[in-house]
């Protein structure tokens, strides 16, 4: 049975980190051979990106260059050879993050990331993509409540934050087939529920 690629996308704050193991454990559940991984990261020199990427001020186009570098990697060691023998994988963030934060949030001319995104993976997409949307407000208070030091996107401003939910809505409008927004702003257990219902659908 070929396996599925399924993504995860939302402002920080969005509470999604979550849910990406409770999906994988849910499709486990079902039989199925499923891989968690996440982006920037997934592989060693990826994490290292992440760790430059998350923490190192730097020019707006390294940062983009970077994030597809991880990514190229990413799909080469870890998110190809899954697929390819039939895994399903559950990706916390991918290209439409690139998107919504470096275009979106930094204003980035889109066309150079789709220039990217066509070089690294132009025929491979998700299958599925679920974004977890909420209003900036709420997602900034569950910011503030962690302890741990923030990274580099979390410490910018409200208005970055409110041109990436706008940027990742407007993909979610463009997109419509892959994309499902859930209303994160919810008690766990309903968005549970939906989460529930995806599953259903998608291993029919
Ligand atoms: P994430 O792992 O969701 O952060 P956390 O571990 O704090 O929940 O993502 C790390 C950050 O990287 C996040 O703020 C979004 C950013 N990012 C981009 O700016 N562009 C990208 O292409 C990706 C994949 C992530």
């Amino acid at each position: 049975m070929k396996g599925k690629f399924i993504t995860f996308e939302g402002i920080d704050g969005a509470g999604k980190s979550s849910h990406v193991e409770w999906l994988a454990g849910r499709l486990r559940e079902t039989g199925r051979t499923v891989r968690v991984t996440r982006e920037p990261g997934g592989t060693p020199l990826g994490e290292r990106l992440r760790e430059l990427l998350l923490g190192q001020a730097m020019h707006l186009e390294t940062e983009t260059l970077l994030m597809f570098a991880a990514r190229r990697e990413h799909l080469a060691q870890v998110i190809e050879p899954a697929l390819a023998a039939g895994e399903w994988v559950v990706c916390d963030r991918f290209t439409d993050a690139t998107h919504a934060y470096q275009g979106g949030g930094r204003g980035l001319d889109r066309a150079r990331i789709q220039i990217l995104e066509n070089w690294v993976h132009g025929t491979l997409q998700p299958d599925l993509t679920l974004l977890f949307d909420l209003p900036l407000e709420v997602a900034r208070e569950r910011i503030a409540l962690t302890s741990r030091s923030l990274d580099r996107f979390e410490q910018e401003k409200a208005d970055f934050h409110r041109r990436v939910r706008q940027a990742y809505l407007d993909r979610a409008a463009a997109h419509p087939g892959r994309i499902r927004v859930i209303d994160a702003n919810r008690p766990r257990d309903e968005i549970v529920n939906v989460l529930e219902d995806i599953v259903a659908s998608i291993c029919l």
